[in-house]
């Protein structure tokens, strides 16, 4: 067994503080005298996804969206064979693992852009309830994504013997029995 460097600091630091924050602003979300924490972690989380976006585009190896594409269909078909106990160990993300980031990413994006419309007024947008719902949707919506998401990691933590969450926190992951495939291999295989 050897230990192999996957997650570099940025993604790290990212992780956990956009943990922090969307856990901060879903807490506070409810009361009027928290309003202004509330919407101080949201303006958080949107800096830290807008951050992870322009590292995602920047050749950062495992943190590189190169790495990890999204393709439902590749989702589908790895989810299935945990199902089967026959899945594949991944060292980046695994297709399943992506799916769900991606639309965690999304959802976070529209939960701070409608947010930030709903406390302005609307902006340019004359329409109260409709941003009101779709703040309130994007928002629980993402909270039911970061369930899927949480599940998803200690299922693969335990298929593959690997504790995950370590992985997050110190960048290294076990990757006895792993053959490294780069994205092209990892298409070829689908
Ligand atoms: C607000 C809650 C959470 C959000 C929004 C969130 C979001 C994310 C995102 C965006 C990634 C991709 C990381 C990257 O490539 O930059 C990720 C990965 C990961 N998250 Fe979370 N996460 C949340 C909570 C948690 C919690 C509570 C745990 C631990 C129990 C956790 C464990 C992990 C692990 C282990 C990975 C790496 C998965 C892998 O090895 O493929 N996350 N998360
Ligand atoms: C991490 C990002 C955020 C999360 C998780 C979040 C979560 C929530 C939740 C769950 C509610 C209650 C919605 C309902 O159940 O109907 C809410 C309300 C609200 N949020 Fe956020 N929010 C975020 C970002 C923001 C931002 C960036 C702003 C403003 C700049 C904001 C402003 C508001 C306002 C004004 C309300 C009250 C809406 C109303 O009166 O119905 N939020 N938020």
């Amino acid at each position: 067994m050897i230990l192999k460097y996957v997650w570099d600091p940025f993604v790290r630091i990212f992780h956990w503080s956009l943990v922090v924050a969307f856990a901060v602003a879903f807490y506070t979300h409810a009361s009027e005298w928290d309003r202004l924490i509330h919407i101080r972690a949201g303006y958080v989380a949107g800096a830290l996804i807008l951050a992870r976006i322009v590292w995602g585009l920047m050749r950062t190896g495992y943190a590189s969206f190169d790495s990890f594409p999204l393709n439902p269909l590749w989702a589908v078909k790895h989810l299935y064979r945990v199902m089967q106990g026959q899945a594949k160990h991944y060292i980046g993300h695994n297709p399943t693992g992506a799916l769900v980031i991606y639309a965690m990413l999304a959802t976070g994006l529209i939960a701070v852009i409608s947010g930030w419309l709903v406390f302005n007024e609307g902006w340019l947008i004359d329409e109260p309830a409709l941003l009101q719902s779709l703040h309130h949707y994007s928002t629980w919506g993402w909270l039911a994504l970061v369930v899927i998401h949480v599940s998803g990691v200690l299922v693969e933590s335990i298929l593959h013997r690997d504790n995950l969450i370590w992985a997050m926190i110190t960048g290294c992951k076990r990757v006895c029995k792993i053959n490294e495939r780069r994205p092209q291999e990892i298409k070829d295989n689908f």
